[in-house]
């Protein structure tokens, strides 16, 4: 059974085939980085008008590196939010055309889902229950995963999603965008690792908050100009990966949970990987890097735990209306 599945909520557009949900088959992801590089960070338009310039290619790409063509597709998915309207719309209602044309059936999917059901796409399946902590650009949350398809939000963060946080602090340090990347180079190279950042631990809550470290980072840059940046950057990624881990790792005990799943872009960091590894004491999936930031295997592996639900491409009225499908309940802030 093979999904084609379409993201575009931010600044990639991906388009991808996968195999009975879990399979990759083809995986073509084709960043705006360089272009959102110009601004330090990104222009909503932009970002729709790059995902229209490149999506029919990457169509092609996808079913040609999957060795198939749309009459064999039994499923059309694209994320339907939450995510930047304009880009969403662009993978979304191309993906739709697609469906209604082909007479295939469209399941809408929600990104935070997405980023969860990537851990399905790795070697060995998640045991549930699990606790996820979901790190992106514009979430941090911790989620109680039932099954695949079933999640019960515990908690979140309060202010900045951490991948946020990296990202101002990153343009903080004039270390580029996107920040995460840059800000885990640098603290790599930092020598001297004296600096103690403040850590928000809201104690006796299971939510987050990272912005009064982004502001001690600015006092301190304003105060100290000569400070090294590398120490900076490390001093700050400790910060924030001591948070995730040491809460993400309580809460994982208090709910007796089987396992730990870490989802979303800033997944991708290696110091986070590491300490959650080392600390946590239930068995830790997080995906390969290239399957944390956006991509649209993921959209495909959460789609296909809702085939049962899958609509026919013209009865869709209204976007958003399809928008947190399941049971997951996140907050749709983006700061
Ligand atoms: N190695 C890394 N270390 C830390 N952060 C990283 C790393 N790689 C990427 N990130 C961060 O991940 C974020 C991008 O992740 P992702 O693509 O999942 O976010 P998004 O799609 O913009 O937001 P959301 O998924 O919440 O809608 C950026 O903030 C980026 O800085
Ligand atoms: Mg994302």
């Amino acid at each position: 059974m093979l999904i084609l599945a379409f993201e575009s909520s931010c600044d990639e557009t991906s388009v991808s085939v996968v195999k009975d949900g879990r399979i990759i088959l083809s995986n073509i992801i084709q960043s705006q980085v360089n272009v959102h590089n110009i601004t330090g960070g990104i222009v909503p338009e932009v970002a729709a008008r790059e995902h229209l310039k490149c999506i029919e290619q990457l169509t092609k790409d996808a079913l040609s590196e999957a060795k198939t063509n749309l009459d064999n597709i039994d499923y059309i998915a694209a994320t339907a939010g939450p995510g930047l309207p304009g880009a969403l719309m662009i993978g979304f209602s191309y993906a739709r055309s697609i469906a209604y044309a082909k007479n295939k059936p469209f399941i809408p999917v929600d990104h935070i889902e997405g980023h969860i059901l990537a851990n399905w796409l790795e070697k060995n399946d998640p045991i549930l229950p699990a606790v996820a902590l979901v790190v992106s650009g514009g979430h941090t949350e911790l989620i109680f995963v039932m099954k695949g398809s079933d999640f019960r939000r515990i908690g979140g963060t309060r202010d900045d999603a951490a991948g946020e946080a990296f990202d101002k602090v990153s343009r903080m340090l004039d270390a580029g965008y996107p920040g995460g990347p840059e800000i885990s180079r640098l603290a790599d190279r930092a020598t001297e690792k004296n600096l103690i950042l403040p850590r928000a631990w809201l104690r006796g809550t299971n939510d987050f908050s990272f912005s009064g470290l982004k502001t001690a980072v600015l006092n301190l840059l304003k105060k100290e100009q000569n400070i090294s940046k590398e120490e900076v950057a490390w001093a700050f990624q400790e910060s924030v990966v001591d948070v995730l881990v040491s809460k993400t790792s309580k809460l994982a005990t208090e709910l007796n949970a089987k396992s730990v799943l870490i989802a979303g872009g800033v997944a991708a960091n290696k110091r986070l990987r590491e300490k959650a590894f080392n600390e946590i004491k239930v068995p830790v999936f997080i995906p390969s890097p290239i399957l944390c930031t956006d991509n649209a295997a993921m959209i495909a592996a959460a789609a296909f735990n809702h085939i049962d639900e899958s609509i026919p491409a013209h009865s869709i009225v209204e976007i958003f209306s399809t928008t947190n499908r399941g049971k997951l309940l996140i907050d749709k802030k983006r700061n």
